[in-house]
């Protein structure tokens, strides 16, 4: 079954058309360069550039993937959450699209997209599994029992990992993203330099907090008069180092409820976001996983990062047991993953 999926909810903007769970067509327009001089994504910029911008990547998905409009069967586009400006973007057009041509439509909630990539790759990975999403907006820990299915296990009281790491690149000089750059610099440094805070070590709920540690970290790189490539290596490697750390034991006690839950030791988790592209954080989980008995699945690192195959392949997936959207869906800047409905 074709499926177009169309996703503008921050500074990509990205178009795909799948067949089940064969990629047709893959496109994403990065605005990195329009938005890198401000050091994060400008809201206003990036709303116009989608709009510039989305038409063609239609056509172009279109072409790349050999069918016609009429051939599509399903329209999947993100209706939230994220920078209201692109999400109007993407369900406008896809409203448009449907109904000039008689296509169903899902709004798919952007998390969603993020959840369920693994299960696009894995097609054996089935429901329920354990979720850890960790992008630049958003850091929750969810069971996952099938789509529109969520249980809240746990989300940052403040931060996001990704924004954690974006802020801390800034102040390390590094341009925006800064996910990459941070673990790329880490590799040079050693991360038992410098001794920074590990949040919510052993609390009784899965929460995740980081705005210690960031404030730990500005302290840190202001001590330095003159901050030198190995003293930012260093630094680089014990922040990176010490969110392992808070991510490794809140995920230890995500698994034991899960675990508990189901009533079995054999479950399974699926990392995924921006932040699981981190191949120094996945080492971290792959280890935790194997000593828990639990299978660990992951996007590769080009489908942790936004892009519109996960947003068809979660229209998808909510198509399969009838959750359509309306046409009178209204873009959302908000939207919690463990109480969506689709209209
Ligand atoms: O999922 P995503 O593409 O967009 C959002 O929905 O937020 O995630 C982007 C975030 C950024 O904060 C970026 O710095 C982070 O993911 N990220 C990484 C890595 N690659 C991307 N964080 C740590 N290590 C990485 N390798
Ligand atoms: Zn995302």
């Amino acid at each position: 079954m074709l499926v177009l999926g169309i996703e503008s909810s921050c500074d990509d903007t990205a178009v795909a058309i799948i067949d089940g769970h064969n990629i047709l067509a893959h496109i994403i327009s990065s605005q990195l360069e329009l938005h890198q001089p401000y050091g994060g994504v400008v809201p206003e910029l990036a709303a116009r550039s989608h709009v510039e911008i989305i038409d063609k990547l239609i056509k172009q998905a279109l072409a790349e993937a050999n069918v016609s409009l009429k051939q599509i069967k399903l329209i999947a586009a993100t209706g939230g959450p994220g920078l209201i400006g692109g999400i109007i973007t993407s369900v406008m057009v896809a409203k448009g699209l449907a109904l000039a041509n008689n296509i169903p439509i899902i709004f798919v909630n952007h998390l969603e997209g993020h959840a369920l990539m693994a299960k696009f790759e894995y097609p054996e990975l089935n429901y329920p599994f354990l979720v850890f999403l960790a992008s630049g907006g958003h850091c929750q820990i969810l069971e996952c029992n099938g789509p529109g299915k969520y249980i809240k296990y746990g989300e940052t009281l403040d931060d996001a990992i990704g924004e954690a790491f974006d802020k801390t690149a800034k102040l390390l000089d590094l341009t925006y993203p800064g996910g990459p750059q941070i673990e790329q610099l880490a590799q040079a440094g050693n991360e038992l330099s410098y001794k920074l805070p590990i949040s919510m070590l052993n609390h009784e709920n899965c929460n995740f907090s980081l705005s210690g540690l960031k404030t730990a970290t500005r302290y840190l790189i202001a001590e330095f008069p003159n901050l030198k490539q190995k003293h930012k290596a260093d630094i680089a490697a014990s922040f990176q180092y010490v969110i392992s750390k808070q991510i490794i034991n809140r995920i230890e006690l995500a698994i034991k409820k899960f675990q508990i839950s189901q009533n079995q030791h054999k479950i399974n988790l699926v990392f995924s976001g921006g932040v699981a592209a981190n191949n120094y954080i996945r080492k971290k989980l792959e280890s935790c996983c194997h000593k828990h008995n639990v299978r660990l699945y992951c996007p590769s690192p080009k489908y942790c990062t936004d892009n519109a195959v996960m947003i068809a392949f979660a229209g998808l997936e909510n198509y399969k047991i009838g959750n359509l959207s309306k046409l009178d869906f209204r873009p959302k800047a908000r939207w919690p993953l463990y109480n969506i409905t689709n209209s």
